[in-house]
């Protein structure tokens, strides 16, 4: 069972933490791109109703399994079902998925910090307007840039999490989160007040449902897993963190909440921005690295501050999530018998490798010319973990919850043991578990495989 002296303090420990793994790249440089892809407000409405119907009930989920087994994912699952241990195989698969997708963290991650000590020294303010294009590909073509941000990137993870759970990842989170909320306002401020900025509001905000194809609506489904950190096993891991005393479904309002405003903020810091200095909003990981540079340069003298400000957002982001990835795989590890320290240094070395693998496979890169049915590693990577793998997991985790294990079990820790009044558990567990998250799963991932 989760015991006290090596989980969470308290509840807003709990909120920062879990906050600071869901905010992150995802949110910041993807969001806003796909709420412009697929239509705007449209986008926004999908993405709200499935990150509060079937993201956040993934997140309770995630909680109950993880508080109740007191376990990382392998043996959480069969701790709550004996009968068959096979289901930790379901906790081994959100494992992959975290493995994956912190190797393509650890690679933006170098590219943001790079951009930010570039920022920093006064190399990126230098460079003119027609220029930004070509500097982010040689940057990402050096042999030594994006390896070496990516290494110290890591290194600062890596300290955090040999901090320990209370006095690493819980001090941070909640020395960071406050600083990144502050963060994204000022650039919020400084963005609508630009001349022209309306444009990009309108752009945002606009519906535009003829947008809104299935493909769009199976990305935002992605997008709404993905953000949250649901379908990998990260929450199951800091759900087994989470004080006895907390209630699970206010912890999990909140989190959802503060991920969602995150990334609206994100949409209204960028595109008022990017549409008053005149750039194409089109967007993905050029839009932050080739279009905000140029907008940065056309706000004048205070032009550098708010790059410095934007890349450090971007960043400290990027390490909260960061960080909550490396745990899940280190409290796995540890949890099968590994020291944690060394659980934690052998994963970093492993993801270190893989990294700069995936970092090397841009055009200029060493192994650019591996490309596997087309495309590089790191769209390979990119595809895997945000398209296929967290709906797989997702549905394989709601699954065992809402036809597996035992409902008394999660009536029981969702109300700490009769202490908490939870008259939503009908509507929570007989329709949204068993059967509207599941039926949306299955029918997002049939239609984003075959068509
Ligand atoms: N939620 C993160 C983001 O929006 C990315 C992420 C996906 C993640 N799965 C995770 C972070 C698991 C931590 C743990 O960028």
């Amino acid at each position: 069972m989760a015991n006290n002296k090596t989980g969470f303090t308290s509840s807003f420990g709990v909120v920062m933490a879990a906050a600071g793994s869901a905010v992150g790249l995802g949110n910041i440089w993807r969001f806003p791109y796909i709420c412009g892809q697929y239509g705007g407000a449209a986008c926004l409405f999908v993405y709200l109703l499935f990150v509060f119907l079937i993201g956040m009930v993934l997140l309770m989920t995630e909680f109950v399994i993880g508080r109740c087994s007191g376990h990382a994912p392998e043996k959480a699952f069969p701790a709550l079902y004996p009968k068959r241990p096979s289901w930790k195989l379901v906790g081994l698969f959100g494992m992959f998925t975290c493995f994956l997708i912190l190797a393509i963290y650890l690679v933006i991650s170098g590219w943001t910090l790079g951009y930010f000590w570039e920022s920093v020294t006064g190399t990126l303010s230098s460079i003119a307007n027609d220029g930004f294009k070509g500097h982010f590909e040689a940057f990402v073509a050096s042999p030594w840039k994006p390896v070496v941000f990516l290494v110290v990137f890591l290194a600062f993870t890596l300290l955090v999490i040999l901090g320990g759970v209370q006095k690493g990842i819980e001090k941070v989170s909640k020395l960071l989160m406050p600083i990144l909320l502050v963060l994204v306002l000022l650039l919020c401020v400084r963005s609508l007040t630009l001349p022209g900025a309306s444009k990009g509001l309108d752009y945002l905000f606009h519906p535009d449902f003829s947008q809104l194809t299935w493909k769009g609506i199976l990305a935002i489904l992605g997008q709404a897993l993905f953000s949250l950190s649901v379908g990998m096993g990260a929450m199951i891991v800091y759900g087994s963190y989470i004080p006895r005393d907390s209630n699970i479904l206010k912890t999990a309002t909140w989190i959802t909440v503060c991920d969602v405003s995150i990334a609206v903020l994100a949409g209204i810091a960028i595109f008022p921005a990017v549409f008053a200095a005149g750039q194409d909003p089109a967007g993905g990981p050029g839009l932050v690295y080739q279009v905000l540079p140029v907008v940065f340069n056309s706000m004048g003298t205070f032009g550098q501050i708010f790059a410095i400000l934007f890349f450090l957002l971007l960043s400290l982001a990027a390490l909260t999530s960061a960080i909550s990835l490396l745990e899940t795989l280190t409290a796995w590890l540890s949890d099968r018998g590994m020291n944690r320290k060394l659980a934690a240094v052998l994963v970093s070395v492993a993801e270190a490798a893989l990294g700069v693998f995936v970092a090397y496979s841009f055009s200029g890169g060493m192994l650019s010319h591996f490309t596997p049915g087309g495309m590089n590693l790191f769209d390979w990577v990119d595809k895997l973990t945000g398209a296929y793998l967290p709906p797989i997991g997702a549905l394989l985790t709601v699954l065992f919850f809402g036809w597996v294990m035992k409902k008394e079990d999660i009536y029981d820790e969702l109300s700490n043991h009769g202490v908490l009044k939870v008259s939503w558990f009908k509507v929570f567990y007989h329709i949204l578990v068993r059967f509207v998250a599941p039926a949306a799963l299955i029918i997002s991932l049939v239609a984003g495989i075959f068509t």
